[in-house]
This record gives C-alpha cells, structure tokens and sequence, in this order.
C-alpha cells in the first residue's frame, strides 16, 4: 500500500493512475477502522482498479472540542487493516495540509443541516461538506463508498455534489452489525459492558418499528418506539423519527414506500446513531 501525506503527492500519483485508463474508488474515514469501514474498502476493490482510503480526523465537523480529542487514532493497527484489506492508496495528512488558517466554508444545504443530526451538532454537515469536497478534489474519485449507518451524511454529501456537479459516482454499502445487532461504530470501544448493554436498544427500538410498520400507523410507530427508549436506564433519547427516505423529510401518514426510520441517543457519554429500512421499497 503507498501512504501519503501531502495533497500534491497523492493527487499526482493518482493521476498518472488515470492517465493509464485506471478507475479510482475512494473511502473516505476518519480512522479506528472496524468492519464497516473495511467493508466499504471491499466494496470498492469489487467496483474500481484501485483504492484509496483516506484517514483524517476532520476539526471542523466536531462542534465539541473534548470529542476531537477524545476521538480514537490507532494509526498503526489501521494501517495494517488496510493493508489486509487490499487497499492500494492511503492519504493521512495532518490538519495544517488540509486547511489554512482563513479557510472559510459555508454551503446552502436545502435545510438537510437543520434537522435530525444537523439540529443536534450544529454545524457538523457544514464541516463534513467541506472536507468531503476537499477530498474529491484531491483524489477526483470514480466511485466515492459511504455507510449506510450515517444516512442523513449520505444524503448531505448527495446534495452537495448534485449542486455543485461533481463527477462522482457515490455509492450506499449496508450497515455491518455487531451479532447482537449494534451498529459498529468507532466510538462503541468507549462504552462500558453496562453502556454497551443499554445501547442495544436502539436496534432492538428500530426491530420493533420494523416488525409494526403495515399494522400500525406512522404516529403510533414512532410514539412506541419513544415511550420504549424513554423507559431504557442509562440513555437519553435525542430523536426518534420516520422519514422519507428520497425527500429527507418527516414521512407523512398513510405512506407505505420509502420509510426511513433513525435514531439517536447518548449512552453515557457517547452519542449513538442507527436506522433502519421500514418498506421494502
Ligand atoms: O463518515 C466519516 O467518517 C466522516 O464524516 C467523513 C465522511 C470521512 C468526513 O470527515
């Protein structure tokens, strides 16, 4: 695997890769990489000729500074991981290649950055757009792989390349589950036994709003799944919601197609987030 650090170099080198017809798949991350992320590095050996992960803890998508810091680097064992995995490129700058001191960023984002996690992390969606750009524009991507379990990002990340037409293909790759049904995240290895325990029932609330969906109505799907995760010791519900899923707003009842439904709550101190796909379609 070649490992970069600055924007020139990596940029070049993945030119002359598609000067020699060569398709690029790219897997943007922050790093602490687990089988979600590896999945996504699979995902894009299946689709491009070669791939590139990049690791960078992005500052300007953390709206709280102890998270930043806190937030996990175990840059070696990633590197071997990637390396396992078959991922031919990674590009790890530090912050000062990746922003100057008067970098400014602001994108219209249709609303998508007010609600759900954007109310929550204010200003998360405008920073995760502009480092996202940044990377397309470094790497210029064939194919740009994204989880599943950050849904609203995807649907962020869609609407800026859409307006701001970027040659990009962006493709969706399933949520990867702990056996019990946790989503994998980076932050999980915080949790204790006792959190870890309590944050199950995220899944288990979205499990049950699945098996319900087509016998209750929307109303009552979500006003279940709030009274149920309101009871849990130990967590505190940020949001509870069904949505449309193409249009990203509050889905309507009687609607059959395209629910969404996603959650969040902190479980000590860690934030979780999960969904699930209520219709078939
Ligand atoms: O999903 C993530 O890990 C990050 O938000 C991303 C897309 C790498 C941007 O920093």
């Amino acid at each position: 695997m070649e490992i970069f650090k600055t924007r020139a170099e990596v940029h070049t080198y993945l030119e002359q890769l598609k000067l020699r017809g060569k398709t690029i798949g790219f897997v943007p991350t922050m790093g602490a990489l687990h089988q979600g992320h590896l999945s996504l590095v699979k995902a894009a050996g299946e689709k491009a000729n070669v791939v590139v992960c990049s690791i960078f803890v992005n500052p300007t998508q953390f709206n709280d500074k102890n998270d930043l810091e806190n937030y996990p680097r175990p840059i070696e064992d990633d590197i071997k991981k990637l390396e396992e995995a078959d991922c031919d490129v990674l590009f790890r700058p530090e912050v000062e290649e990746m922003y100057s001191s008067n970098d400014k960023w602001h994108m219209e984002l249709n609303n998508l950055d007010n609600v759900l996690e954007g109310e929550v992390r204010p200003g998360h969606y405008q920073g995760v757009t502009q480092i996202v750009k940044k990377l397309f524009d470094i790497v210029r991507p064939d194919f740009a792989f994204f989880g599943q379990k950050d849904f609203q990002q995807f649907v962020v990340i869609s609407y800026m390349v859409n307006k701001l037409g970027v040659d990009v293909q962006l493709i969706m790759c399933p949520i990867i589950r702990e056996k019990d049904g946790l989503a994998m995240s980076s932050r999980n290895v915080y949790l204790s036994n006792q959190d870890r325990q309590n944050a199950l029932s995220l899944f288990m609330s979205l499990t049950k709003a699945k098996a319900d969906f087509g016998e209750l109505s929307i109303p009552q799907i979500k006003k279940n799944a709030i009274k149920y995760l309101s009871k849990v010791a130990g967590i505190e519900m940020e949001y509870f919601e069904l949505y449309n899923k193409n249009t990203f707003e509050p889905a309507s009842f009687p609607q059959t197609e395209n629910i969404i439904a996603l959650v969040a709550a902190r479980v000590g101190n860690i934030r979780i987030i999960d969904n699930m796909l209520l219709s078939n379609k």
